[in-house]
């Protein structure tokens, strides 16, 4: 069961490989893994589905629209479920679409909002596969991240013999197991992360927040998941499309709440990530209706809001690790490591205001961890994604654990 857990959206498309999809499927599920099939509507000229919802246990989709009624099958909510994204076989002709952005079919939409990773496993005839065409759009798909199960020589459908042949689904498994096998670095670790930013009502229907969208937590929270930790993340109030299942999710407005939260999970914890913008500050009170427009001004008077990075650094146990984060404006460095001594942090990351692509909302940024032990690793401008995959590269390096 080397795949048990993992949950894998499985591409078809029109090519007689499709035969090989239903073997594939069924390898699939006897390693554990969870297997969504959706197929092309060419695929539909090979194999039914219904073979394929009875391997998977699931049904297997080819329409954005579920029946009659309208109800549709929703792609986004496919692409942000799967772990990983295979394609096989691939088709010229949905390999063509991929490559420029083409969406005029389920499949294609999900690919389109896929965050994981994207596999693919062509299969046509030995001409077409070396045609200047196909090779580029290839090469077009590679240049995306998305990963070449490359073609098999032997015989093909049209009688000829060559490169063409989709790779053998036993083959595909191996890769697959070997994929999640090997990023599995902080498996058996368990991560608590505060994300997104905190709500202090004013009265019922007014309260003071900030400008996080929490993506930089999330993001942190993705890259533990993919590397094998299971993970708790306590979520101020966000919009960004999450998938809440795939952790223990707990949703919270106030700080208070969010403190509460986190001492609840804190003891358990090997890593605590205190990623979330909390308000500094709450109203002293919080009228019991809602405030009316009187005169020409209103004095909101504000009490301070426990700091729950400060609180749960004083009960930090020697063999955990704590990560905080700082913003700021000025004097950056000093501030973010007085932060880092005061709050008891292991690492802390700094965000800089000043610069252009980095900071809140957006899906780029520029960080600097600073350590205890006075390291600094500075990042570029990159995606929230790899900024991630730097912190938990730290993390682990500050770590006493022996992990894989
Ligand atoms: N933090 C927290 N609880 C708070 C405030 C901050 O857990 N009430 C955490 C944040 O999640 C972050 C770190 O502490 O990891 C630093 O947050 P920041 O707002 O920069 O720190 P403050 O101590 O509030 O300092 P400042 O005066 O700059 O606002």
């Amino acid at each position: 069961m080397g795949l048990a857990g993992k949950r894998i959206i499985l591409g078809i498309t029109g090519s007689i490989a499709a035969y090989k999809s239903a073997f594939l499927t069924r390898l699939l599920i006897k390693e554990g893994a969870e297997v969504q099939v959706i197929l092309s509507a060419s695929a539909l000229d090979f194999i039914s589905p219904l073979t394929l919802a009875t391997l998977s246990k699931r049904p297997a989709l080819h329409q954005f629209q579920k029946d009659e009624t309208g109800v549709w099958n929703n792609h986004v909510e496919l692409g942000l479920w799967a772990d990983l994204m295979l394609f096989a076989p691939l088709s010229a002709n949905t390999l063509a679409k991929m490559a420029n952005g083409h969406c005029d079919n389920l499949l294609l939409a999900t690919y389109l909002s896929a965050r994981c990773p994207v596999w693919f496993a062509p299969a046509m005839d030995l001409d077409m596969y070396q045609h200047p065409s196909v090779r580029k759009n290839i090469q077009t798909l590679q240049s995306f991240g998305n990963r070449l199960l490359d073609a098999e020589s032997g015989e093909l459908a049209s009688g000829l013999s060559g490169q063409g042949r989709m790779m053998e689904p036993e083959s595909i498994v191996k890769e697959i197991k070997g994929f999640f096998e090997s990023g599995q670095d902080f498996k058996g670790k368990k991560i608590g992360l505060t994300i997104g930013p905190t709500q202090e009502a004013i009265d019922p229907v007014r309260f003071i927040s900030n400008h996080s969208s929490g993506k930089m937590g999330y993001a942190l929270a993705e890259a533990f998941l993919e590397r094998g930790a299971e993970v708790w993340v306590i979520s101020g109030p966000i919009s960004i499309p999450v998938s809440k299942d795939k952790f223990h999710w707990k949703d919270v407005h106030s700080a208070q709440e969010m403190f509460e939260a986190a001492q609840d999970i804190h003891e358990k914890m090997d890593v605590m990530v205190f990623a979330a913008a909390v308000a500094d500050y709450a109203p002293a009170e919080v009228a019991p209706e809602k405030i009316k427009k009187q005169g020409d001004s209103l004095q909101i008077h504000l009490k301070k809001n426990v700091d729950i990075a400060q609180e749960l650094g004083k009960q930090k146990k020697p063999n955990q690790i704590h990560v905080g984060f700082a913003l700021e404006t000025e004097n950056e460095k000093e501030h973010a490591v007085d932060k880092l001594n005061r709050k008891n942090f292991d690492l802390i990351v700094l965000n800089s205001m000043k610069e252009k692509g980095a900071g809140f909302r957006l899906d780029t940024n520029r960080v600097s961890i600073f350590s205890k032990n006075g390291q600094v690793v500075e990042s570029e401008i990159s995606p929230k994604k790899e900024i991630a995959g730097m912190i938990l590269d730290q993390i682990k390096k500050e770590s006493s654990w022996t992990l894989v």
